[in-house]
């Protein structure tokens, strides 16, 4: 049998909370059901955040309880603090994230804290999650290049993977916020992280801004991922990380998948579906 890669799809999240145009909840709710039937086990829907700061995530609430749910997905939500995990718990999202920045820089401008701000802010979080018996994922951003500190050294990333881990995080999500890595810094920053994260507890979040994602993530196949994120249609980039493009499109990163010989589980058909689906949603810009 094929080694299965899991493409982690988001889409609803990091694909949408870019966009000017305030997306209509029922739009949201329609892509949702759409991925729901895409073979997808997790699928990142929500962002419980401050409304002044992402105004597209303010309906988070009512995206959860619209959708259909399917049997077998988790439907994933943002938590920065304490009061994004209380919104998630009631809006029953089935997995939670809290999200740090292996540089001080994108720290300080996303979610306004340094490194050791944000941390501390997560322990809390963690801890109610693992109380309430909800799964908690941990995202690394600007693993390789930050828009404001420049390079990031491998170390440092290693650092806030470790410290996430500790914390409880089920799974690392290393993002390449904008699009800037390549398979030799993507490979460094990864050595680095597996001396302190096993490599089944690491995913790959890569943004395509510089067109490089797919041999970024053949990189970090070669060095045992088999979890990526990815949105479909490629929409999306980071209100706060200025000239990020979208994360790599699903249906590209599914195709070199498939390509290379891994089992996705994924239905091609309703991937093109939900991508024609997100671009017209983007269209109205
Ligand atoms: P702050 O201003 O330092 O926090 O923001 P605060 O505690 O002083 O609160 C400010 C206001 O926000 C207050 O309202 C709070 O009540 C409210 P006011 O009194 O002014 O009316 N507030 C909230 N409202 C709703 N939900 C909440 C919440 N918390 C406070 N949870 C804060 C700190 C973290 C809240 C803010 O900086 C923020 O929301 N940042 C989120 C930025 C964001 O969502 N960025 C995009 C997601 S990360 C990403 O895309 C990267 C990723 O894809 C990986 C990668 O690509 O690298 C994951
Ligand atoms: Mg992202």
């Amino acid at each position: 049998m094929a080694d299965y890669v899991e493409i982690f799809e988001m889409g609803p999240r990091d694909g949408l909370q870019n966009e000017k145009r305030l997306i209509p909840t029922s739009e949201k709710i329609a892509l949702v059901d759409c991925l729901s039937r895409a073979g997808f086990k997790r699928i990142e829907v929500a962002s419980f955040v401050s409304p002044k700061w992402v105004p597209q995530m303010a309906d988070s609430g009512e995206v959860l309880a619209g959708i259909t749910r399917a049997s077998g997905v988790s439907y994933a939500a943002l938590t920065p603090n304490m009061r994004g995990f209380e919104g998630a718990v009631a809006a029953h999202a089935d997995e939670i994230a809290i999200f740090g920045s292996a540089s001080e820089g994108f720290s300080k401008a996303n979610i306004n804290a340094t490194i050791a701000e944000s941390l501390e802010r997560f322990a809390p979080v963690a801890a109610a999650a693992k109380a309430a018996d909800i799964p908690v994922r941990g995202y690394v951003s600007c693993v390789t290049d930050c828009p404001y500190d420049g390079a990031t050294p491998p170390a440092e990333v290693a650092k806030v993977a470790k410290a996430l881990l500790d914390m409880g995080c089920y799974e690392i999500s290393l993002g390449d916020t904008i699009g800037q890595g390549t398979p030799e810094t993507i490979s460094a920053m990864l050595d680095a992280v597996l001396q302190v994260v096993p490599a089944n507890m690491l995913a790959g979040h890569y943004h395509d801004t510089a067109a490089r994602a797919l041999v970024n993530i053949e990189a970090s196949l070669e060095k045992g991922l088999r979890v990526f994120d990815a949105a479909v249609g490629g929409l999306g980039g980071c209100p706060y990380a200025p000239g990020a493009a979208g994360n790599v499109a699903t249906e590209s990163v599914n195709d070199l998948l498939v390509g290379l010989g891994y089992e996705t589980g994924l239905d091609a058909g309703v991937l093109a579906e939900a991508a024609e689906m997100a671009q017209a949603m983007r269209q109205h810009d």
